[in-house]
């Protein structure tokens, strides 16, 4: 924040009047302020008081299925690997070299150490100091009295749920099993996940950065009002819900006869091919459709014939990483025959999110002058319930703090 900044827009986090306002019932709410979106100073209160006290899906577990795979993730400016370790299990540390804090990887691969490339410091896939080459002198590794045990990665607190690799960063949080209990009982029932699988391909994988805050991504997907303004593809669901899970989860979700879900979601094409339902659809005859954007940023979005996984990665106030994967049923994750399928459910979602672009880029652009005349966003009552309530999340993180 410069020092213009500070003077027109003063304090950072929310003042009382505008949780005030923020906490109305959403035909009458005022959401959050223009500068949430840009102001280093309220995007340092989400990244320790969201991003690092919360559950943050920061990777996902089938990128690094093979020991030694590692990969850097950068998540709300703290720098992390994850790691295949020798015990099969998936490790995360913070990505900095014991010696002077050297960022030690810096791109995907598969090792057998993790080693510096400052002065060759190398650790074991167990986040051990294995090695200190030359630190006594020219060829002499050891120094007296120096414990190479004291000198580990710093690990971070992970645990998996579906592929999602969740970090506690702070390692405060409660167990992520019961943070996300009401996200598996209301799932769980209904989609049978143990049959979904990635795709071999590179199919169903989508990453970009998008120049906006990381608010503006999650509020673009967790309503429905805007589909057909912006999508060419999209018509409004008519039979639409709010999904509200307090502060663990906001979403939507929708009903529509099979018929009607193969179109709204890609999954039939010309030579009549199409992708299956999960089970639970062919036997209700009704194709559900149940979003929930687990706070702060992991989506998980299951439609009646395949999952997808996203995780929107704050890198500054105002620019957001996302990727995402999709998980198909059976043998439509990986059949030939289903190739051409998963194509062109992959190119669907990507033009889906080149139409997001524009206008979040412009809501973007906009918050600065919003914020400068004061003006607060409004909600639909009918649609952007979920909205509301994933930016009162946002407001209950960033303030009960002093
Ligand atoms: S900073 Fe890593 S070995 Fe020196
Ligand atoms: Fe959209």
């Amino acid at each position: 924040m410069n020092a213009h900044d500070t003077a027109v827009f003063g304090a950072t986090a929310l003042s009382e009047r505008e949780i005030e306002k923020l906490s109305l019932p959403t035909s009458l709410a005022e959401g959050l302020p223009g500068r949430t979106y840009y102001d280093p100073s309220f995007y340092e209160l989400e990244r320790k008081h969201v991003f690092a006290a919360g559950w943050t899906g920061i990777g996902f577990a089938s990128d690094v299925p093979n020991v030694g795979d590692v990969v850097p993730v950068s998540v709300a400016d703290y720098e992390l690997i994850l790691v295949r370790a020798k015990s099969g299990e998936v490790k995360c540390y913070h990505n900095i070299c014991r010696h002077r804090g050297m960022k030690l990887v810096k791109g995907k691969g598969n090792v057998k150490t993790i080693r510096c490339s400052y002065h060759c410091w190398t650790y074991g896939l167990e986040g051990n100091l294995l090695a200190t080459p030359s630190i006594a002198g020219v060829n002499e590794s050891q120094a007296e009295g120096f414990d190479l045990s004291q000198l580990s990665l710093v690990e971070v607190r992970i645990g998996q749920y579906l592929d999602v690799i969740f970090a506690n960063i702070d390692g405060k949080a409660k167990s992520l099993d019961e943070f996300l209990k009401p996200v598996r009982e209301r799932l769980e029932p209904i989609y049978d996940f143990t049959i979904l699988k990635p795709t071999p391909d590179g199919t169903g994988r989508g990453s970009r950065d998008f120049a906006v805050n990381w608010k503006i991504v999650v509020e673009g997907g967790i309503e429905d009002y805007h589909l057909p303004f912006v999508h060419k593809a999209f018509d409004h669901s008519k039979d639409y819900s709010s999904e509200i899970g307090g502060s663990v989860y906001s979403g939507f979700s929708s009903r529509r006869s099979l018929v009607d879900a193969q179109k709204r979601y890609a999954t039939k094409v010309a030579d009549g091919n199409e992708l299956p339902f999960f089970p639970s659809m062919v036997e209700t005859g009704i194709a559900q459709t149940v979003i929930l954007f687990v706070f702060p940023a992991t989506i998980i979005t299951c439609t009646p014939n395949y999952m997808s996984l996203s995780l929107q990665l704050p890198r500054g106030p105002e620019l957001t990483h996302y990727t995402s994967k999709t998980y198909f049923i059976g043998d439509s994750a990986t059949s030939d025959a289903f190739a051409k399928l998963r194509e062109e459910n992959t190119i669907y979602w990507k033009q889906v999110l080149d139409e997001d672009d524009g206008p979040w880029r412009q809501v973007q652009a906009m918050a600065r002058n919003r914020e400068e005349i004061g003006l607060p966003s409004r909600f639909s009552p009918h649609w952007e319930v979920a909205l509301h309530n994933f930016q009162k999340t946002v407001a209950e993180k960033t303030s009960s703090v002093s």
